[in-house]
Formats: structure tokens, C-alpha cells, sequence
């Protein structure tokens, strides 16, 4: 048996990857599976959390016991993190959300036209959701988590983008083949705020999860 050391919390959890949509049948995505942010949603439920689940183009069945909210693009995606986190202890923020989406949406399927170039595509900037709950905090003591996904110098860019986006913990990944993205493992270090480094040895997702809600627990008593 677990210890219920979650229990009458809420914590928010967000998964997947969001979808930005060029025209009906077009998108710019990513490749989170959402396994991660789903291993972090079922952990906390078996803590005793009461657990909101956004979803981002998962796929995956709902996990029982948890409130699962579908989205699809990081508006989307920020609407409902801010709705959830309004009465929340804590939030995980695992989706991978697009940096950008296209400025303009075609309603109709954009066309190919022979003997001509295609049309670049203009992107503008999302909203960074990480950044804006950490810094205005629905609650005094809310704990705020976000993933990030580095190819190299893996520690210096997690210590700059933690204080960046102003978080309690930063999980960095090293993003690797068998690593990360839609991979069943995961290999991790977590930095706190506080200058904090756990290390988190190759090993299923659960167990990545179970640290961080072990650090979230910690910084909630
Ligand atoms: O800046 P970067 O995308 O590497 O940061 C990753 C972290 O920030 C993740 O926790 C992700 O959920 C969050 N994020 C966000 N809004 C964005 C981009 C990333 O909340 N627009």
C-alpha cells in the first residue's frame, strides 16, 4: 500500500502534446505521448490527490478516479490549466506546448498550385502557461512543476529555464533514443528552486512520477 500523503489535495496535471492547426486536415505537433504526464496523473491518485488530468491529443484511456479534460492547441490547453489551478495545491506541467502556432487558420484545405512555390507559413508566439501560473500564483504555497527537454548541456539550460519561468521544480530530460518521447523510461534530474538536484536513474515513467510527488509532498507540509 502507498501512503496517502496527498490525500486531500488537488493537483493538476497536464499531458500530451498540443496540436496547432494549419487548415481542417493540418497540424503543427509534437511527440509527447503523454505516458509521463498519465504515470504522474495515476501516482497521485494512488497518493489520495484529487487529480485533474489535461490532455493534449493523447490517445490514451482515462485513468480511473481522475478528471480528465480534453484539449487540443495550447490556448485551449491554457484555458483549462488556469480554470483547474485556480484551487490547486499543486501543478505538473508535462505536456510538451507549442512554442508557436500558424497566425493565420485556412478554413478550407490549402492547395497545392502546380509550378509555384508554396506559401511560407507564418508562425506567432504562444502563451508561455509555466511562466504565467508560476509568476502569478492562484495560491500562496501552490507548488508549480514544468518538464523541459534538453539535447545538451543539460543541468545549465534546466537552472536557466527554472529560473526563467520562475517554478518550484524544473524536470529536465536528456532527450536520447529509448529516452522521453514515447518511451515507456525516462532518465531525469529535478531541480528545485531552492538549488536542489535529485537525480532519477533510467527507469520506467512511474518512478520519475513518485520522485516528483515525493519533492511536490515535501514542499506541501
Ligand atoms: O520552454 P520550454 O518549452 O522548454 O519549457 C517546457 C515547460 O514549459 C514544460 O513544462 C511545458 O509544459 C511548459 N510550457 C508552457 N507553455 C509554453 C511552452 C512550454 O507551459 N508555451
Amino acid at each position: 500500500a502507498v501512503a496517502p500523503d496527498l490525500a486531500g489535495r488537488h493537483v493538476v496535471v497536464s499531458a500530451g502534446g498540443t496540436r496547432e492547426p494549419l487548415d481542417p486536415v493540418r497540424f503543427l505537433g509534437n511527440r509527447s505521448s503523454g505516458k509521463q504526464g498519465y504515470a504522474l496523473a495515476r501516482t497521485a491518485a494512488a497518493r489520495g490527490a484529487r487529480v485533474t488530468l489535461i490532455a493534449a491529443n493523447t490517445g490514451m484511456p482515462d485513468p480511473a478516479g481522475v478528471d480528465v479534460v480534453s484539449v487540443g492547441t495550447a490556448v485551449q490547453l491554457r484555458e483549462a490549466v488556469l480554470k483547474a489551478a485556480a484551487d490547486a495545491d499543486a501543478v505538473v506541467m508535462a505536456a510538451a506546448v507549442a512554442d508557436f502556432r500558424p497566425a493565420a487558420y485556412a478554413a478550407g484545405k490549402i492547395k497545392k498550385k502546380d509550378d509555384r512555390d508554396p506559401d511560407p507559413i507564418t508562425l506567432v508566439r504562444n502563451p508561455d502557461i509555466l511562466a504565467e501560473i508560476s509568476t502569478e500564483r492562484a495560491r500562496p504555497g501552490q507548488v508549480i512543476v514544468g518538464f523541459a527537454a534538453e539535447t545538451d548541456d543539460v543541468l545549465a539550460n534546466g537552472r536557466t529555464k527554472l529560473e526563467r519561468k520562475g517554478c518550484d521544480l524544473l524536470v529536465v530530460n536528456e532527450v536520447g533514443e529509448r529516452k522521453t518521447f514515447g518511451s515507456e523510461e525516462n532518465e531525469a534530474v529535478v531541480l528545485g528552486a531552492d538549488g536542489s538536484e535529485t537525480p532519477v536513474p533510467y527507469g520506467p515513467k512511474e518512478a520519475l512520477a513518485e520522485t516528483v510527488w515525493d519533492l511536490v509532498a515535501r514542499r506541501l507540509e
